[in-house]
């Protein structure tokens, strides 16, 4: 008899079925083998807003991150993800953070998303800041703002894996996103349909 739905056994036997049924394994495995580089390129094809997320240490100091891998996850509870390179500069300073904030960029801040995706440590000089419920730095100007505390972490290969319980959130007077796809920002076309 065959399982229920949402048994394991189920899950596995049809991801078995669907790698079998697969027409080109040859072909599979050669794109499974291309180098870093394309693999990065194809990850691009994959368009995504623009983030920046933000933290205030314990010793007060403040940092911030450009980061395009945000996510929603749960509405009930509220819940959403981002990833970090552990060779990340601030890796350190987040893993310990027990809030951040996820500012979201507008369209006219690709020059905010430069500017926090850079090694220089005095990025909160560039910006204009208003201070959220555990004094996280909020970004003025932004799409969105998503006041976080970390409700865990998750190993993800060469990156950490944060997820966030969002506390606070707000949407900002422009509703215009900041878009990056294929190593590029850009913007969305107006929907004329
Ligand atoms: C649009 C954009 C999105 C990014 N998204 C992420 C991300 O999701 N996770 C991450 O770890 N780094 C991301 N980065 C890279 C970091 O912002 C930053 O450049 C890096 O941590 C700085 O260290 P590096 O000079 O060693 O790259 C992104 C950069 C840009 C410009």
């Amino acid at each position: 008899m065959r399982p229920p739905l949402d048994a394991p056994d189920a899950v596995e036997a049809d991801a078995l079925a669907a790698r079998e049924a697969a027409p080109d394994r040859a072909a599979q495995r050669l794109i499974e083998t291309l180098p870093g580089r394309d693999f990065r390129d194809a990850l691009g094809s994959f368009a995504t807003g623009v983030t920046v997320v933000t933290t205030s240490t314990a010793s007060r100091e403040l940092i911030g991150v450009t980061i395009s891998s945000f996510n929603s996850v749960s509405l009930d509870p509220r819940l959403i993800l981002w990833s970090l390179s552990l060779a990340s500069p601030r890796f350190a300073a987040f893993r310990q953070a027990s809030h951040y904030a996820v500012n979201v960029l507008a369209l006219d801040q690709a020059w905010i998303s430069d500017c926090f995706a850079s090694r220089d440590h005095e990025l909160f000089h560039e910006v204009r800041i208003s201070r959220g419920r555990s004094g996280l730095p909020l970004i003025d100007g932004c799409a969105a703002w998503f006041e976080c505390r970390n409700a865990a972490h998750y190993p993800g290969g060469d990156h950490l894996i944060f997820v966030g319980e969002v506390e606070r959130f707000a949407r900002g007077a422009t509703s215009e996103p900041l878009v990056f796809h294929g190593g590029r920002y850009r913007e969305l076309r107006a929907d004329n349909r």
